[in-house]
């Protein structure tokens, strides 16, 4: 495979205390930071409200990619696209009207991308391929971090990219992706990672982007 690589750092299990330092440490060698919002409706876990959220998008030397896990997802992905996300997330369980959202989430300039769980099939939403940036296949239940990683999420990742053909759209995996499961996950077909524990919870997180993406770039 010769797509690009992109390396997306969660922060979720990054120090919430002092996040823009957090941010600092991996700025220069990640391509864009993953926001985790929780509402404690579609997932049960909190992280930031609307606020707090607009603050670290409008601070951060990353270009942030927001990835929304709350119900309701119609009203909040165009919040968070005219907050300054360079993308929005939402979860095609969450929306009532995806094309619509698609369409809102863009026209606030803004990449869109649909996450689907590991229950929601593909197959349902090939209507939004011709739409989307993005296509996030998660490969743990959304919530928490450091979970492990869904091995037969693999085969949607593979459908998917099939199903993509030559569209310039991203597949992003999210969820227990580490040393151990980067090429697993790259094989299949995915090109965009995030990666929450394995970053922040290492004593070297650059390196740690760096070794990732060395992984994800052999293959
Ligand atoms: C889980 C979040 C993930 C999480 C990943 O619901 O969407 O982005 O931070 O964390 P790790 O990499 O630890 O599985
Ligand atoms: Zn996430």
């Amino acid at each position: 495979m010769t797509s690009e690589i992109r390396i997306t750092p969660s922060i979720l299990n990054a120090d919430f205390s002092k996040l823009q330092s957090e941010i600092q440490k991996i700025a220069s060698v990640s391509d864009l930071l993953h926001l985790d919002i929780m509402d404690n409706i579609f997932v049960p876990n909190f992280t930031f409200d609307f606020d707090k959220a607009s603050e670290i998008i409008s601070q951060s030397s990353l270009p942030v990619d927001s990835h929304l896990m709350v119900a309701d997802a119609d009203a909040i992905a165009v919040q968070y696209a005219e907050a300054g996300s360079a993308s929005v997330t939402f979860h095609v369980e969450a929306a009532r009207d995806i094309r619509a959202t698609i369409s809102s989430i863009k026209r606030h300039g803004a990449r869109a991308s649909i996450a689907l769980k590991p229950a929601t099939k593909i197959d349902d939403y090939l209507e939004f391929l011709d739409a989307v940036d993005m296509v996030l296949i998660m490969t743990v239940e959304p919530g928490f971090g450091g979970q492990k990683f869904m091995a037969h999420m693999m085969e949607k990742v593979t459908k998917t990219r099939k199903l993509i053909g030559d569209r310039p759209i991203w597949i992003q995996v999210d969820g227990g992706i580490s040393l151990e499961t980067i090429e697993i996950a790259r094989e299949a077909g995915a090109d965009t990672f995030v990666a929450g524990s394995a970053v922040f919870n290492s004593p070297e997180p650059a390196e740690m982007v760096n070794k990732l993406r060395q992984l994800a770039s052999s293959i």
